[in-house]
């Protein structure tokens, strides 16, 4: 962790797919944590995206940890193929899987730190019986299936009451969907730890800047 003890973690969803190398390398120098990588299958979401193919190539040439996002239906059948492909993290969705508890124990047999989401309609309660076996929450401050879409304002509220759950237990909760410069001090203060940015990173042609302004405004 750095000194402001936050992560950024820039979407690639939003980089230039067609020189991803030269962008991943542009947010490790200008001072990123993680590097988030947005799994979308067509089914779970309405958008298709990257594969484990992608995050093997993609280990080769950082050493920011892959917090790999799986928007997936049937999350329990893609696991192992991540981790082995180098994912740091695996967050999946709590409304993509009826047996949310094995599939926690699925992503720690596999080596990986494990990550449960909600998307903004799904309530927090649906978390409860597994807080004590995660690593992080994710809440999800935009409906998935796309970058640069616009910040649900709720969100901050339902951040808030997931740090009031989280009393003793040590999970870190991920901020993803709309997060910019003007709404990450408010995210910070509820209680958010990791904020995902997509299009607040890759839209600015100086990295550096973009990534010290988002952690410099949580101070
Ligand atoms: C949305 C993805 C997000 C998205 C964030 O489905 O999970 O990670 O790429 O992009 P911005 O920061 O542009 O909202
Ligand atoms: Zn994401």
């Amino acid at each position: 962790m750095r000194k402001s003890n936050i992560l950024i973690a820039p979407s690639i969803l939003s980089a230039d797919f067609t020189k991803l190398g030269e962008e991943i390398e542009s947010v490790e120098k200008a001072g990123a944590d993680w590097i988030h990588v947005d799994v979308m299958d067509g089914h779970f979401v309405p958008n298709i995206t990257i594969g484990p193919v992608v995050v093997e190539s993609l280990k080769k040439i950082t050493k920011m940890p892959l917090d790999c996002h799986l928007m997936v239906s049937k999350p329990e059948d893609w696991i192992e193929s991540f981790a082995q492909a180098g994912a740091s993290v695996i967050t999946v969705h709590a409304e993509a899987t009826a047996h949310l508890d094995r599939l926690i124990s699925q992503i720690k047999s596999s080596g990986c730190k494990v990550g449960v989401s909600v998307n903004p309609a799904t309530s927090l309660s649906v978390l409860e019986e597994v807080l004590d076996a995660v690593d992080l929450v994710l809440v999800m401050s935009v409906n998935p299936g796309f970058g640069g879409q616009k910040f649900i304002e709720k969100s901050l509220e339902k951040i808030a009451n997931l740090r009031e759950m989280r009393g003793e237990h040590k999970f870190l909760i991920e901020v993803d969907g709309g997060v910019n410069e003007k709404n990450i001090g408010e995210l910070r203060n509820v209680g958010a730890d990791i904020f995902v940015a997509g299009s607040a990173v890759f839209e600015n042609k100086d990295r550096k800047k973009a990534i010290e302004g988002l952690r410099n405004a949580t101070l």
